[in-house]
């Protein structure tokens, strides 16, 4: 790990899928020791960029630093030093979530005596005790996300990064959740990049937000300093802030006159 280098740094990163581009020269710094935003409607291109820079996906142009390795010309060393909730999960549906996370912290050349150690404590926190020891196949869509954010975390990254992390989430385990990645970030120094299309989720917890509009970067900062750059007060929702930095124009009401007049 590259202490100087900033956690991410991409350079016109890009990627087109056929005539789409779905990502388009993406330029980006995201120092260590902060939450990071990464806020877009459906569609913007935030699980693109994500799995470009977990090495997922190669771009198409341009490239990016993870934690001061190349994803191109590095991809291990970046591994390495990241934990993923990727969109797609990728768990082996045959496993117990006890098992995935130990064969995770296997994968990652921990010792058998920290796996033991360490696993009880995340089932612990992420409420799955009670089900530890029950295949994957039979696991609710929060109680999946939960085991594949157990399995990020088990190497204690340096970088976590996290595609819509709390979603079909219950709102305990939110909560524990955010609090936890909070003390990891303000103790430890780790960087955590998260995307979500949800605004009361970004509101209080980012340290820094990075807007994706259409593959595009429309705006980056704290959420104070892009609420100034919209010509917003104080007080404005970051509901608000996103929309008008997307530019979004509200749908012609007439056209949808049939489902909202009697
Ligand atoms: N494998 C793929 N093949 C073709 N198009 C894709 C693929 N993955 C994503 N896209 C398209 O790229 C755009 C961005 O998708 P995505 O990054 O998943 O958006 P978000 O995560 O912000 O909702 C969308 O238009 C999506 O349909
Ligand atoms: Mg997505």
């Amino acid at each position: 790990m590259n202490d100087l280098a900033p956690a991410i740094h991409t350079e016109n990163l890009t990627r087109r899928f056929g005539d789409l581009t779905a990502v388009d020269r993406l330029n980006l710094i995201v120092p260590r020791g902060v939450i990071f935003g990464f806020l877009g409607p459906n569609g913007a291109g935030k699980s693109t960029t994500i799995n470009m820079l977990t090495s997922l996906l190669p771009p198409t142009a341009g490239t990016a630093k993870v934690g001061g390795f190349d994803i191109l010309k590095e991809p291990m060393e970046v591994k390495r030093c990241i934990g993923v909730v990727p969109e797609g999960l990728s768990l082996y549906e045959r496993l117990t979530a006890s098992e995935q996370i130990e064969l995770v912290g296997r994968l990652h050349g921990l010792s058998y005596a920290e796996i033991s150690q360490r696993i009880p404590s995340l089932l612990e926190l992420l409420e799955l005790e009670d089900s530890a020891d029950k295949m994957i196949l039979d696991y609710s869509h929060g109680m999946r996300k939960k085991t594949a954010l157990a399995c990020a975390l088990i190497h204690a990254p340096e970088i976590l990064f996290l595609d819509e992390p709390f979603e079909g989430i219950d709102p305990i385990s939110t909560r524990a959740i955010k609090e936890l990645l909070r003390d990891m970030v303000d103790r430890r120094g780790t960087t955590v990049f998260f995307s979500t299309h949800v605004m009361e989720l970004a509101e209080r917890f980012c340290d820094q937000v990075g807007i994706i509009n259409k593959g595009q970067l429309v705006g980056v900062g704290s959420i104070p300093e892009l609420r100034q750059r919209a010509g917003l007060p104080d007080d404005a929702p970051l509901e608000d802030v996103f929309i008008h930095t997307v530019g979004a124009e509200m749908e012609d009401e007439t056209l949808l006159g049939w489902l909202t007049e009697k």
